[in-house]
Formats: structure tokens, sequence, C-alpha cells
């Protein structure tokens, strides 16, 4: 199966249909209920939900779909040869104020686990970029393959932090250390799309311990980083597992290379 090129049809189909919505009114809009992931749904979410499955099934692709908002469904006559877990709009509250910075994101695997992502997709749906990789053969950024950055200097690098978090105080001690040795830190809000800028060196890294964010945002920009040489671990530095569900939740840290990794789980002391 050609799932570069499928993963691509899916982002195509995403960005014509979010494209039209974001004309005139506000996106704020009622709440549709909750999704599987336990966040309020939006009208986009479902609109980009429905883009990807109705563009897996035109491919007559077989799959279970691990999603944000719908939860887990199964599609075809084999549906276990494929998990595709998405979220189908990272940063939805970007996108629903106007703030310019949100994407798709899709993961393939072999089973529902997060080690068996082989193919995956993220696209800044404003920006038209979007990011590709395929286990073994690196990751693309409009098809030009991509790496991260070397810089390993605190005080040059750019570090994307989320602490957006009601239990700030509990995880605020462990990140003092690095925030008061880093000159330049970041949260834009998108977190698939955040990491993906570790592994095309616009950042330098990005750090979640919130123990919040679901596996459906993290999974394909995972893959993405690993194969553009990236690092990205536990904040312990074990390597990142993770059952492929819309409730399973992750904390890692990402790097552009390993000097700068270790820096860095040494000043969060997990
Ligand atoms: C959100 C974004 C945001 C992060 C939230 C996520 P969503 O994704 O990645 O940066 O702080 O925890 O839920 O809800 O827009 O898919
Ligand atoms: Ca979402």
């Amino acid at each position: 199966m050609d799932w570069e090129s499928i993963l691509l049809k899916c982002g195509e189909n995403v960005h014509r249909q979010i494209i039209p919505l974001l004309k005139g009114a506000s996106q704020k809009g009622p709440n549709l209920g909750v999704g599987a992931g336990g966040d309020p749904i939006k009208h986009v979410d479902l609109v980009a939900e429905k883009a990807i499955i109705d563009t897996l099934i035109s491919h007559n692709v077989s799959f279970t779909l691990i999603s944000e908002e719908s939860g887990i469904r199964q599609y075809g006559e084999n549906p276990k040869q494929n998990y595709v877990t998405v979220d189908p709009i990272d940063g939805t509250t970007n996108l629903t104020r106007g703030i310019p910075f949100y994407a798709t994101s899709i993961a393939v695997s072999s089973k529902p686990t997060l080690n068996s992502v082989h193919a995956a997709l993220v696209t800044d749906l404003l920006r038209k970029i979007t990011y590709t990789a395929e286990k073994g053969k690196g990751a693309h950024r409009n098809g030009e393959k991509i790496f991260p950055s070397d810089e390993t200097s605190l005080e040059e690098a750019v570090i994307g932090l989320d602490l957006n978090t009601y239990k700030v105080r509990e995880i605020a001690p462990k990140i003092t250390d690095l925030i008061s040795r880093t000159k330049h830190i970041r949260h834009l809000g998108a977190n698939a799309l955040e990491l993906c800028y570790v592994a095309d060196g616009t950042t330098d890294a990005f750090i979640d311990i919130r123990g919040k964010l679901r596996v459906t945002d993290t999974a394909a920009a995972w893959l993405i980083i690993k194969e553009a040489g990236g690092k990205i671990t536990r904040p312990d530095g074990e390597e990142l597992s993770s059952k492929l569900d819309p409730k399973e939740r992750v904390n890692f840290v990402a790097s552009g290379n390993m000097k700068l990794h270790k820096i860095i789980l040494e000043l969060i002391k997990a």
C-alpha cells in the first residue's frame, strides 16, 4: 500500500474541507459533545475527521480508526490490517480563535501500539506545510528531506514547553532549572506541529511532562522526529511506548540531538 500518497490525499482533503470554514464568521461555535479523548468537540473537528475517513474509504483501505473525536471504529473487511491514529485538528482552540497554528495528525501502524507506527503525516493546515515519514525512509517537509538542529547551547536554543495544565504547581518545580538557563521558551498551542518543528530544526527541543497530552496527538510526530534523526524519550530517558488509544496520555522530551537531550533530561530531574 502506498501510504505516503494516501496520507497526502487525506491531508489535502482535510485542507479542502476546512479552509472554506475559516472565511467569515468565527469558528468558536457551540460544543458538540465530548470527544473520545475527553475534550469538547467543535464542528471543525468533525469535518476534519470525516475528510480523513472518507479519503481512506475511497482508497479501499480496511482500518481501525483510533481518533480523539469518534474513538475506536472499524472500517472495511479486515480492519485489524491497519490502525490509523488521528488527531483531526491539533490546535482546535487556535483555529477557533484565529490563531494561525493548527494541524492534522495521522499515524498508521500494524498494531495498536506507538512503536509499530510506520507511516505518518502532520499538515500545517493554514500554511499548507506537510511533514511526512515512513519507517526507514527518513522524514520530509513538502517532499524535502529534513534534519533536526545540532544546537547544544541552552543560551541559543529555542525550546518548546507545554505548561498548559491546572497541575502546574506539581510540574513547575521539575522544569524551573531548565527555564532559568534557557533564553528562548515557547508554547504555540498545537503539539503535533511543535514536535515537527523539532524534527526540521525550526526549534531545538519540545517538552511535555504534564501527563495530559493524548497519544493521538503524538503518534505521527513521534515517527517524524525519529525518522528525521531527532530524539524523543520519556522524561527519565527510557523509550517512549504507549498503547494507541484515545484515552492514553504520554510524557516526553524531544530534542534535535543527543547532547542537548541529555542536558535537558539532567535539568528536569525526572
Ligand atoms: C491540544 C494542543 C495543545 C495542548 C493540548 C492539546 P487539541 O490539542 O496540542 O497545544 O496544550 O493539551 O489538547 O486538543 O487541539 O487536539
Ligand atoms: Ca484535536
